[in-house]
C-alpha cells in the first residue's frame, strides 16, 4: 500500500474511532492533511470549534497565523502535511488529557512512518511533549533534534501568539530558520535517493 493510501485507511479509521471519550462529542474528526511525500509535517494539539465543524485541521484564527507563518517561507498549507495530537475535539477546546493522547498516538505514529517526512514541527507543549519530556517550550523552542533519523523541531503554537502577542516575533523568528533545516536535512538523508549501483552490474556497460 502507498503512503496516500495508507493516510486515507488511517483517516477512515479515526472517522469511526470510539477509543477514547472525545469520540462522543465530536461532530467530525480531524485526521488531518497534505501530500502524502510531504518533507515537512506540522502537528498541533487538537481540533477546536471551526476543525470539529469542517473536519479540517487549522481552519480558524490560528491556521490563518499558521498560513501566513507558512507564506513567510513561501509556503502554502497544501506543501505540508498538518496534523494534531488528538483527532477529535477536546469539549470547550480544554487540554487533552494523557489517556485521550495515549489512545490517539497509535495513528500519529502510523501517519508518521507513511508520510516519512524529514523535518516535524511540533506545535505547542502537547506535540513537543512526545519528543521532549520533561522540558519546557520556553527553553527549547525553534532548536531542532534529531530523533529517529529524522529533524524534530519544537515551536510555539500559533495561537499561543495570538493571546500573547510578544511570542509573534519568537515564532516567526523559529519559522524562518526552517527552509535551511528542510534542505539541509534532504541533502544529508539518504531514504529517497537511489539504491546504491551493484559494481558488478556497472561491469555490464
Ligand atoms: N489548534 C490545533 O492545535 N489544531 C488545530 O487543528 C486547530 C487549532
Amino acid at each position: 500500500m502507498g503512503a496516500a493510501e495508507k493516510l486515507k485507511a488511517i483517516a477512515q479509521e479515526i472517522e469511526v474511532c470510539t477509543d477514547c471519550k472525545l469520540h462522543a462529542s465530536r461532530k467530525k474528526s480531524v485526521p488531518g492533511e497534505g501530500p502524502a511525500d510531504s518533507d515537512l509535517m506540522f502537528i498541533g494539539e487538537g481540533p477546536g470549534f471551526h476543525e470539529n465543524e469542517q473536519g479540517k485541521p487549522f481552519v480558524g484564527a490560528a491556521g490563518r497565523f499558521l498560513e501566513d507563518l507558512l507564506a513567510s517561507i513561501d509556503l502554502k498549507r497544501e506543501d505540508v502535511f498538518i496534523g494534531n495530537v488528538v483527532k477529535c475535539r477536546p469539549p470547550g477546546n480544554r487540554d487533552p488529557q494523557p489517556e485521550e493522547i495515549e489512545a490517539c498516538g497509535k495513528y500519529l505514529e502510523r501517519q508518521i512512518e507513511a508520510i516519512n517526512p524529514k523535518v516535524i514541527v511540533t506545535l505547542g507543549r502537547f506535540s513537543m511533549a512526545g519528543y521532549f519530556p520533561d522540558t519546557r517550550i520556553s527553553k527549547i523552542h525553534g532548536q531542532a533534534k534529531e530523533i529517529d533519523g529524522r529533524l524534530i523541531v519544537p515551536m510555539y503554537h500559533p495561537a499561543a501568539a495570538l493571546h500573547q502577542p510578544s511570542l509573534r516575533k519568537v515564532i516567526e523568528a523559529d519559522f524562518s530558520m526552517l527552509p535551511a533545516l528542510i534542505e539541509k536535512e534532504a541533502s544529508t538523508s539518504q531514504p529517497d535517493q537511489p539504491a546504491p549501483v551493484d559494481p558488478e552490474q556497472l561491469e555490464l556497460f
